[in-house]
């Protein structure tokens, strides 16, 4: 596959500057992490917590170990350039759409996308068109956009200026059509920006989905935390484009990104860059092996249902009757925590192990099965069909008002019951998955109300600005 390069620069270096047993009179103030009252592990790893000094470089102007590692990176995943963030995706989302949009500017975003997207759409001022996901009854969950829709979109709107996809879904679901509406979008001179932000492990071997940077997109973000071992925030970014300059994804991410980047962040992206290169096509097959060993495990468990997707390393845990707040309220009394729990399903996100590796599989599906033994001793959820109707009702959608438009507009406070028909002056996410239900701008349809009755029904938790505590939520006037 890739020339192996057994070089980790960044690590190198920081391991070099330790052993030099300096004396600290730069910041950070916790002195190698000699003032700190943190325990003591955590102290030993402050020793490797920096900044700029010299021979360390610098990532907002990289020239020796961080511009090497960030080679490594692009030459890993097949980019033309190679950034790593230490603000997670969202940086990195909010970078690429100030790197292709101006204040105004048309931009086509699928309208299943994690929050930063639309943050960096109301930051930068844009107008957005949306195109709605299809509805997978198997998953239960909004998965990508059609060929077709997002032709027409394209076709309406031919002056956007970037379309912007989610691939794979927060549930593991990917699109065999992406490379078809990349090369269409190409033809008509606009670049496609790719949050891959739960993607990040896909170019670790062929038994995996492709990543959307193989398949011609311009700029994909990945949240390395997410699937490889990486630290929480530490995350990727690639470029391969003929429509967008690496340069100006640089410029913003100079403005976006902290002048004191986190060398702990830095490392730990560094060695994931490494966990990727050195993955196998072995270990690829080794962890899909102990998943569906596992997965016939649980399928064993009486009551309990497994969805798989297609990203090996998600599945979807259900029991008829009950929620999924319900289920992993269970399974977290057992100790046993997933990503994410909807009002359907639980979903559990797997280690990308490589040969070798042990994770107690047999253990946790005892832990679920007592889960499950006491979960079915509880009062079951009488609603917990999440509307399928509110994706894809109208394929393509603009907002009545822009969320700048929005924000000098007058507004009310309703009971969400009375708000069918009016324009939504919040953001209402649903958390996790941060995928709003309800953005500034947009009119507020049956289906979405009647989303947002199941989610409050089956005890979801909400962020934004709404009092749903009262049942209330905010509209124009
Ligand atoms: C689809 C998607 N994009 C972007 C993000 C933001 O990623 P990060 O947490 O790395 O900033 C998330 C986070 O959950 C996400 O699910």
């Amino acid at each position: 596959m890739y020339v192996l390069h057994k070089k980790k620069p960044i690590i190198e270096g920081l391991e070099r500057f330790r052993q030099q047993q300096n004396i600290s009179f730069h910041v950070p103030g916790h002195k190698h992490g000699e003032l700190s009252h943190l325990p003591q592990a955590f102290k030993d790893v402050m020793r490797y917590d920096v900044t700029e000094l010299s021979g360390l470089d610098d990532l907002h102007y990289p020239e020796e170990m961080i511009l090497e590692a960030e080679n490594l990176l692009a030459d890993t995943y097949g980019a033309t350039k190679s950034f790593f963030l230490v603000g997670g995706s969202t940086v990195g989302n909010l970078a690429m759409i100030y790197a292709t949009c101006n204040k105004d500017d048309t931009i086509i975003v699928q309208r299943n996308a994690h929050k930063s997207i639309f943050h960096a759409i109301e930051l930068v001022g844009a107008k957005p068109i949306f195109v709605s996901p299809l509805w997978d009854e198997r998953t239960m969950s909004a998965t990508h956009v059609t060929y077709r829709d997002l032709k027409e979109a394209v076709e309406n709107y031919s002056e956007a200026k970037a379309v912007v996809l989610t691939y794979p879904t927060y549930y593991g679901m990917t699109s065999n059509e992406i490379q078809q509406q990349i090369a269409y979008c190409h033809e008509k001179g606009i670049p496609v920006l790719v949050d891959e932000a739960h993607g990040a492990h896909f170019n670790a071997c062929t038994l995996f989905q492709p990543s959307a940077l193989t398949l011609g997109a311009d700029v994909v973000v990945q949240s390395a935390h997410k699937t490889l071992p990486a630290m929480t925030m530490a995350s990727f970014m690639h470029v391969k484009s003929e429509l967008i300059e690496a340069d100006k994804i640089h410029h913003y991410l100079r403005m976006l990104q902290s002048s004191s980047p986190s060398y702990l962040l830095l490392a730990s992206l560094d060695d994931a860059r490494y966990y990727v290169q050195t993955y196998m096509e072995s270990d690829g097959a080794y962890i899909i092996e102990k998943k569906n060993q596992w997965v016939d495990a649980l399928r064993a468990i009486g009551s309990l249902e497994v969805i798989e997707v297609d990203d090996p390393l998600k599945v979807l845990l259900r029991v008829n009757g009950y929620s999924g707040f319900q289920l992993q309220e269970a399974l977290e009394a057992k100790h046993v925590y997933g990503e994410l729990a909807d009002a359907n399903q639980v979903l559990f996100v797997l280690p990308l192990l490589k040969q070798g590796h042990t994770y107690p599989f047999a253990e946790i599906r005892v832990r679920i099965k007592e889960a499950i033994t006491t979960l079915l001793n509880t009062a079951k959820t009488d609603s917990i069909t999440a509307s399928q109707t509110a994706y894809h009702f109208v394929p393509i959608t603009e907002p009545i008002y822009t969320f700048n438009e929005v924000a000098s507009l007058k507004k009310e406070w309703l009971p969400y019951m009375r708000t069918m028909g009016r324009i939504s002056a919040n953001m209402i996410i649903p958390y996790p998955p941060g995928i709003p239900l309800l953005v500034p701008g947009e009119r507020i349809t049956v289906a979405k109300l009647s989303q947002l009755e199941e989610l409050l029904a089956a005890g979801a938790t909400f962020q934004g600005n709404h009092r749903l505590a009262e049942k209330k939520i905010q509209v124009i006037k």
